[in-house]
């Protein structure tokens, strides 16, 4: 038998178009606990729609970030998401070793619209049916090009990436470490960022399938600060829900509601796709994070739209913290933003 030894602690580094976000778990006799936690704000245009645009100005703010938490931290998980990364679901034959590996290759080079040659590929079993002898399996593959110069982003910021993880995953995994699953509610996992939108679609008790939406809370950031006529400054704490005596309430509502219009159409999209594939009529439930989740009069707005109860997530539920380690914001409301680099964490502690 092979002992490894188990990591104490694990650090989850998520870099977003808004934000660059790093949660550090430590592995306790009691489950886990928030070692660390730090979120710093990146200069507007340094990342969009995950094409990173001023790759000093983001290796400065990762090493910036690094620096303030604990200049020692170099192991780090981290995720990408977007358009260099394509996922698909298919049954084989239960096999095992080579054999499985082999079955797996052959099917994905029938399916991937990339060259098997041009992707970094891995799978993992979803389930597997004993009666029938069948397994589902989930294949993620990255670009290369991607892959790679995501690597080298964290190598050049003096990091050394122990895993490289996807968006929608970490959320998942977030999700699964924090709340059960209910197998009677297919239910959709909904991290609205700054440039993308993951969704995740859990049916059955088991992982369905992911959907990237190539929008998220920047038009509604410039349309506050268009309607406003706020500085970059301004326009930031006004989406964070910071200016409510200064803004007017109703006009903020408004500004929100008009913007959302493409998130909404690309929501509908998404779900129609999964309705359609799932043979449901409908996705009972939704579970809201990422920095969308606090965004003023989205989540209500989205809820009525789209007809579909919704909760947002809390990925700390299950997780010790000392306040005092989140300063002068509040745990339970921040929380949500976290959930990227919380299930990043988590997924190395273990
Ligand atoms: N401290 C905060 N309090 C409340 N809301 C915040 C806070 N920080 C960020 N937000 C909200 O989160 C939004 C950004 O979301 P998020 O941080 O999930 O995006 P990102 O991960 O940086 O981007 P992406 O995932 O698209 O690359 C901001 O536009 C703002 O609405
Ligand atoms: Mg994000």
């Amino acid at each position: 038998m092979l002992l490894t030894k188990r990591n104490k602690s694990s650090v989850g580094l998520d870099i977003g178009a808004n934000s660059i976000k790093l949660v550090k778990l430590d592995w306790t006799k009691s489950g886990y606990s928030v070692g660390a936690m730090a979120i710093r704000e990146l200069p507007n245009e340094a990342i969009i729609a995950d094409e990173v645009r001023d790759r000093e100005a983001v290796i400065f703010n990762i090493q910036s970030l690094i620096d303030q938490v604990d200049p020692k931290i170099k192991n780090v998980v981290v995720s990408i998401s977007g358009y260099g990364v394509i996922t698909d679901k298919f049954t084989i034959d239960k096999k095992s070793g080579s054999e499985a590996e082999q079955a797996i290759l052959f099917e994905a080079e029938q399916r991937s619209p990339f060259d098997v040659e041009d992707v970094t590929m891995h799978h993992h079993v979803i389930r597997a049916d004993e009666e029938t002898k069948k397994q589902e399996i989930l294949l993620v593959a990255a670009r290369n090009e991607f892959l790679n110069s995501f690597i080298d982003l964290i190598l050049d910021s003096g990091l050394h990436p122990v895993v490289v993880d996807v968006d929608a995953f970490a959320t998942l995994n977030a999700y699964a470490n924090n709340y059960d699953i209910d197998p009677e509610r297919s239910t959709a996992l909904v991290n609205i960022g700054y440039d993308v939108t993951n969704v995740l679609y859990l049916h059955e008790g088991y992982y369905h399938s992911t959907r990237d939406i190539s929008v998220g809370t920047r038009e509604i950031y410039n349309a506050i600060q268009k309607e406003f006529r706020l500085n970059t400054e301004l326009a930031t704490k006004a989406i964070k829900g910071e200016m409510k005596d200064s803004i007017d309430q109703d006009m903020l509502k408004a500004t929100v509601i008009a913007a959302t219009e493409e998130l909404v159409s690309g929501m509908e999209l998404a779900f129609s796709y999964f309705k359609t594939q799932a043979k449901v009529d409908k996705v009972d439930w939704m579970v809201l994070c990422g920095g969308g989740a606090l965004c003023p009069y989205l989540p209500e707005f989205l809820q009525s739209k789209l007809n579909i109860p919704l909760e947002i997530m809390n990925p700390l539920r299950n997780i010790d913290y000392d306040p005092e380690m989140f300063q002068y914001l509040e745990p339970e409301k921040i929380a949500p933003l976290l959930t990227v680099p919380i299930g990043l964490a988590m997924r190395k502690t273990r």
